[in-house]
């Protein structure tokens, strides 16, 4: 691999300390940040770049597993730190000498800011001609709070870098669980002539964090469960279950499929949201360490917030492939359990032969779990042993840790890695998030509309109660809800 400059804005705030250093770090380790590469922190405060240094070495301790005393000063020579001030233009001429006789290298502009500095930041590059053709721009989420706001950032970044040069980052892509996804539906003919409805017939994603919104009141509160969860997280996930197969692993073809699902969602607008969405608000409750405060006691809150930490929807995705089939969506803050999963459950036998006492009535299911585990668990039915003709059933388990034993790399690690290779496949192109926004725009304003206050929910449990309620009428419930 050439040698890289990794420009870091936003450098000590929290996604920085918490995991681009510690995932930078260990790439460190792993041998793969060329000689000659640069990591430059810049923000706001005026630190000297050893102060900073201290700050990313004890954010790597912690978060990154611990220190290599015999690696860390070669890690720590790739370190420079920079203050701009993003809100005042002069500032930013800094970064010119710094980057100087460079030109020739790859470059990074991560913007791990505030989005709404995202804008700024890029005219500034565009002005002082920082972006070359071997440059990169990685913007974090959440782009914009709708589709308006969306495009302005976009404008913006798109008038100093082509779209093959921007990187929108999504997390999810990176777990390797997601990979694992992919690999499963599109390495695999087993499940394809299975993919579709009349073989399946529902399908739920769940991402369920028993964490509150912790020192991000301020931010989640202008954000939201919505915006913060679904609009990017959940509908990758959506778009990797539903989409065609691609022609190839490039990232175009792949962005073109799942645009393409995003697209053909059926919109849910008006008083739609009544019935085919539910959205929460913790309350106080209780979490494993003990009672928890509710959303509205978290600091950065207004005591009056509407915001939902909660939301379930069910959503349908208008193909020949899957008319008929609900996918089913649920996230939220201060769940029962930490889980992302995703469950398809097939259809029932067409007949039992097996008579109404012999257990035959389960369908089957695929449990695809992202997290804790990273596994994949087939449900079949099998005969008990015994006498008589009972079938239970039984779990056909893949656990994909143990059965590779490969130390995994944590999200960003890979994605930042593919930032640096030029590797777009695991990004969301403009198009698609445009698509994305299209689809929860009407949402929030059917919220403001109908259903402008979020139903409380006890901290520790599974959400309002009208979730079970969403898939319930259908005649489901959610897994592990029975
Ligand atoms: C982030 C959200 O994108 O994802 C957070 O902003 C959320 O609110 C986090 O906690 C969840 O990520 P993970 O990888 O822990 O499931």
């Amino acid at each position: 691999m050439q040698p890289f400059d990794l420009v870091l804005f936003g450098a000590t705030g929290d996604l920085a300390m918490r995991k681009l250093l510690p995932a930078l770090y260990r790439r460190h380790l792993a041998g793969q940040i060329p000689a000659g590469s640069r990591l430059l922190g810049v923000a706001r405060s005026e630190l000297t770049r050893e102060a900073w240094v201290a700050q990313v070495e004890a954010s790597c301790a912690h978060y990154a597993g611990g220190i290599d005393s015999g690696k860390w000063a070669g890690f720590a020579a790739f370190l420079d730190y920079l203050s701009v001030d993003g809100s005042k233009p002069e500032s930013f001429e800094r970064l010119v000498a710094v980057l100087a006789g460079r030109e020739d290298v790859t470059r990074v502009f991560f913007l791990s800011t505030a989005p709404a500095l995202f804008a700024g930041i890029c005219d500034q590059i565009g002005r002082l001609a920082l972006a070359t053709p071997l440059s990169r721009v990685v913007l974090e989420k959440p782009l914009g709070s709708d589709l308006t706001t969306a495009d302005q950032i976009n404008a913006h970044v798109g008038a100093v870098f082509a779209e093959h040069q921007i990187y929108r980052i999504d997390h999810y892509l990176g777990k390797e669980a997601v990979q694992n996804l992919i690999a499963l539906r599109f390495g695999n003919t087993l499940f394809e002539p299975l993919w579709r409805r009349g073989r399946i017939r529902h399908v739920q994603i769940t991402v369920a964090e028993t964490l509150g919104v912790e020192s991000r009141g301020a931010f989640y509160d202008q954000t939201g469960a919505l915006r913060d969860m679904v609009q990017n997280h959940l509908l990758q996930l959506l778009c990797i279950i539903a989409m065609e197969p691609p022609i190839s692993s490039d990232a175009d073809a792949m962005r073109d499929e799942k645009l393409k699902v995003l697209r053909a969602l059926r919109p849910i607008a008006g008083t739609d949201v009544l019935t085919r969405t539910v959205h929460g608000q913790y309350r106080a409750g209780a979490s494993a360490t003990g009672p928890v405060p509710g959303y509205l006691d978290e600091t950065g809150v207004p005591a009056d917030s509407d915001t939902e930490t909660f939301v379930a929807i069910k959503a349908e995705i208008d193909t020949w492939r899957w008319a008929g089939v609900p996918f089913y969506l649920r996230t939220g803050k201060r769940l029962q359990e930490k889980v992302s999963e995703i469950v398809v459950t097939f259809d029932d036998v067409p007949h039992s032969i097996f008579g109404a006492h012999s257990g035959s009535q389960q369908p089957n299911r695929l449990r695809i779990c992202l997290q804790p585990c990273d596994s994949i668990t087939l449900t079949i039915l099998a005969k008990k042993p015994g006498d008589a003709m009972k079938l239970q059933a039984v779990d056909l388990s893949l656990d994909l840790a143990s059965s590779f034993g490969a130390q995994q790399m944590d999200a960003y690690e890979r994605l930042l890695m593919d930032v640096v290779k030029g590797n777009l496949t695991l990004f969301m192109r403009r198009d698609e998030l445009d698509a994305a926004w299209r689809w929860i725009d009407p949402i929030r304003d059917g919220w403001s509309q109908y259903d402008p206050r979020p139903k409380g929910y006890t901290s520790g449990t599974w959400g309002p109660a009208g979730a079970s309620a969403l898939i319930g009428r259908d005649g489901f419930c959610w897994n592990g809800e029975l």
